[in-house]
């Protein structure tokens, strides 16, 4: 097989004279033959101005390259798009399968023996980890790491949960103008992703806890100099793989190691997001995520990470307190132990050797766990016929059995003119119901499903109430709130019947959401239902709403899930 520099000649009809082109044009960036001699290292370069969360790639990309020499290998950095959650319209959602084409294609045509893919903001990690499972070259994944917490008069902050909830103050009037701005500087102190567990922290840990990156870097803060270390140390580890091409991303990505994730993703109190893109890249492996499993795990899984929004502290102190090989320790009984990890070794080896923290309260025990259940469940019922998830962790208690008067939005923008009007008829009692934000008919499905609650039962003081929707919802977030509802609104899905007034009831004990109207009349309300409309006519957008699958199936294009290593 063709190593190197004679990888995946450019066709032209004469090999010799294909590699004689190419180093021609590469000694023009004064490589020696010494050089183009060596294994290759591949190392994405997502940095971009537009995303601050990935501030510290250049650094990293500094160590790993070092660490590539260290081993005798030669590294190549080559760019690829790069997705900042707030710099990505529609949402960021909608690149991700755009990211993960990008860097699958990017990987398969250039010549290198393995791969770094260096990622961190929510939708990076899961596009780079599909896109190595399908072009399934030995691929090591390294996260850019959280941010450091900040501060505001002596109270630890940190985005984003604490930008919801500041901003939830200054919208019921408790934080004036002046302050929120003097906040607004205080909650993103350093480059590095979001230091709560939301999305990026929740796929850094699943990326470790799966095997795919060397442990410790999912927790590691951006800024710290072991950070650094652990870029060179994945450098070298790169340059293993690509000497021994080994192990791929098909020995790694398997049945037991999503269930690895699984237990990891219900027991750190992780975003719903995480279900979402662990179905697209089991999808990639040929998988097929199972969201009962999933839920039956989180019966017995308690959370044990102690970290907003489920608990209190941030994701350095995760890593003071051990990191995700302490925490994996700790539920080790629940674990498959025998799954290989990019380093050479095993889960259970890797968790064995984690340190002992003393006196830390970030990582608990089992016998002092911070929920007794695991942080999401799995809802089905006459409203989500292929289920909805509600991450428990984050809810409020006393509405986990709920029934409510349903008030329906029928679009993001609807909500958008509506939701403050002194005129809407809506009780703190009501459920709040949104549509039309799903995958398809968003598109994109945003992270829309945090619906504020109503200025006007803000001001009263209402801090949550049961809201469901078919969009998706920041890891960030907190609330009763019912998420993915499957299938959505735009394809004919249940929630596209609700109707104002109609009666919702949420039993999240029991795993279901229902809308309590007789079967004859929602019957009648579907034959009613306008055909539904593809607003896309070109470009990636039609590409995308046209072949996007639904949430239980990671929300991946159709034509990508078949797994091309069987072609
Ligand atoms: Fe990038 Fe939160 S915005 S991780």
């Amino acid at each position: 097989m063709a190593r190197g520099m004679r990888k995946g000649l450019t066709s032209y009809g004469d090999q010799e004279f294909s590699l004689f082109l190419r180093k021609v044009f590469i000694k023009a960036m004064g490589y020696s033959d010494d050089a183009l001699d060596r294994p290759i290292v591949g190392i994405t370069n997502t940095y971009s101005d537009f995303n601050p969360c990935h501030g510290n790639v250049p650094s990293l990309i500094e160590s790993a390259k070092r660490g590539v020499m260290l081993a005798g290998g030669l590294p190549m950095v080559f760019p690829t798009i790069t997705i900042h959650e707030s710099f990505a319209h529609p949402t960021s959602m909608f690149l991700r399968n755009l990211m993960a084409m990008d860097t699958e294609e990017m990987i398969r045509a250039q010549p290198m023996d393995s791969v770094i893919v260096i990622g961190g903001c929510d939708k990076t990690l899961p596009a780079q980890i599909m896109a190595a499972a399908s072009a399934d070259l030995p691929s090591i994944v390294l996260p850019v790491g959280p941010m450091v917490v900040g501060h505001h008069r002596g109270e630890v902050l940190g985005a984003c949960t604490d930008c919801r909830r500041m901003w939830s103050s200054h919208r019921a009037g408790d934080i004036d103008g002046d302050e929120i701005e003097i906040i607004n500087a205080r909650l993103a102190p350093s480059v590095g992703t979001c230091m709560v567990m939301g999305t990026a922290s929740t796929m850094a840990c699943l990326t470790e806890a799966m095997g795919l990156s060397l442990p410790y870097t999912a927790a590691v803060p951006a800024t710290h100099a072991e950070r650094r270390r652990l870029a060179e140390a994945t450098g070298k580890r790169a340059t293993e793989m690509a000497v021994s091409n080994t192990p791929r991303p098909s020995a790694l990505i398997t049945e037991d190691s999503i269930h690895n994730a699984m237990v990891v993703l219900q027991s750190i109190g992780g975003s719903t997001n995480g279900v979402v893109h662990l179905a697209a890249i089991a999808g990639r492996a040929g998988i097929k995520f199972d969201l009962g499993a999933f839920d039956r795990l989180g019966r017995t899984v308690p959370v044990l990470l102690n970290l907003k929004p489920s608990g209190q502290h941030y994701m350095e102190h995760f890593h003071h307190a051990g990191g995700l090989p302490r925490l994996m320790r700790e539920l080790r009984d629940l674990l498959k132990l025998d799954a290989p990890v990019v380093g050479g070794s095993t889960v259970g080896d890797v968790i064995e050797q984690a340190e002992d923290v003393p006196n830390q309260d970030v990582i608990r025990t089992r016998e002092k766990p911070l929920k007794p259940q695991g942080a999401m469940a799995v809802l089905h019922g006459n409203l989500a016929p292929r289920g909805a998830v509600i991450k428990q962790s984050a809810a409020s208690k006393e509405l986990m059995v709920h029934t409510g008067r349903a008030v329906v939005f029928d679009s993001v923008q609807d909500l958008t003119e509506r939701i403050d009007s002194p005129d809407l008829d809506v009780k703190a009692e009501d459920v709040l119901v949104l549509r039309n934000a799903g995958p398809k008919g968003a598109p994109g499905m945003p992270e829309a499903g945090y619906l504020p609650i109503p200025r006007k039962l803000a001001r009263e003081g209402v801090k949550d109430m049961v809201r469901i929707s078919d969009a998706r919802m920041s890891g960030t977030a907190f609330g009763t709130i019912v998420l993915h509802i499957t299938p959505e609104s735009a394809v004919g899905g249940p929630l596209a019947l609700v109707r104002n007034g109609d009666k919702i009831h949420l039993d999240v004990p029991n795993r279901s959401i229902a809308l309590q109207v007789d079967a004859a009349e929602l019957e009648r309300r579907a034959e009613a239902l306008a055909p539904v409309r593809t607003m896309a006519k070109r470009g990636y957008a039609k590409l995308y709403v046209d072949t996007v699958l639904q949430a239980d199936e990671g929300c991946d294009f159709e034509f990508l899930v078949e797994d091309p290593r069987a072609t």
